[in-house]
């Protein structure tokens, strides 16, 4: 039997996890519809590939710029949310303007992005939202209250959507990773270890959606949680 061929809009497609997950469904012959906020980093040309230009912290602008997306891109049957922003310190160290912008983009875009594209999603025959939350979704960390907060919303939206969802044909997925070898440490005091063992690929988490892609229409994964083998941070001088 022949794969389903699906077409997917993954967030965050410009770097690390996101753009591993477009690559691989790309090579698995899917299509995919990759959002950045410039799409002047997708360098290459590709088949199968419609960059979109979109920055998730407008809020006011998202309904507008999603019902433009759909117009253009009827036949979205799945979703992938990795856009995000890893910032870390105590909330003491936070800015008022900081914790705003960081719930923004991490939740509060991702529930306007929901919200948006669920009506047309639910009148597919399958279809999936699929949502990088991360281990700070499942506790909280020490100069993490925020991102923190942030992930474990996603998670309770998830789990709720879930059953939102349940008399649907839309699946409803959580991904929580460890560290990740991504950009995401470029602006950060902190990265994992050295060694292969100390991270996730970005790969490691690709492999994972296509998955929860290719399971069996019947059944929802609800979490997948994945850690490094062995966890070890390295502080930077
Ligand atoms: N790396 C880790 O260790 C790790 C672990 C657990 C969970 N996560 C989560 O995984 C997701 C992806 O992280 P990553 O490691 O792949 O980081 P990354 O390499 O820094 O990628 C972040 C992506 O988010 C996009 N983005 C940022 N702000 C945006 C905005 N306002 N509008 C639209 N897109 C925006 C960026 O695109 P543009 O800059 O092109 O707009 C980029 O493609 C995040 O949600 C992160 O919290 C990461």
């Amino acid at each position: 039997m022949q794969p389903v061929k699906r077409t997917v809009l993954v967030t965050g497609a410009s770097s690390g996890i996101g753009r591993s997950i477009a690559q691989n469904l790309l090579k698995q012959g899917h299509i995919v519809i990759g959002v950045s906020r410039d799409c002047r980093k997708f360098t290459r040309q590709m088949e199968n590939f419609s960059p979109v230009q979109l920055d998730l912290s407008q809020l006011s602008e998202l309904p507008k710029k999603i019902f433009q997306l759909q117009q253009k891109f009827p036949n979205i049957d799945a979703v992938v949310f990795s856009a995000g922003l890893g910032q870390f310190g105590s909330v003491e160290e936070f800015s008022y303007s900081q914790i705003e912008a960081l719930m923004t983009l991490n939740f509060t875009s991702q529930v306007f992005l929901t919200k948006a594209l669920l009506p047309a999603l639910k009148r597919k025959a399958s279809s999936d939202l699929i949502y990088i939350g991360s281990e700070a979704a499942l506790k909280g960390n020490r100069k993490g209250a925020v991102y923190c907060a942030s992930k474990f919303a996603v998670r309770g939206f998830t789990q709720a959507l879930r059953e939102e969802c349940g008399k649907s044909n839309v699946r409803v997925c959580l991904i929580n990773p460890g560290m990740v070898k991504t950009a995401f440490f470029d602006h950060l005091a902190f990265e994992p270890g050295d060694h292969d063992s100390n991270a996730i690929l970005p790969e490691d988490v690709a492999a994972a959606v296509s998955y929860i892609l290719g399971s069996r229409e019947q059944i929802v994964i609800d979490e997948i949680n994945m850690s490094p083998l062995n966890k070890v941070v390295k502080f930077k001088k």
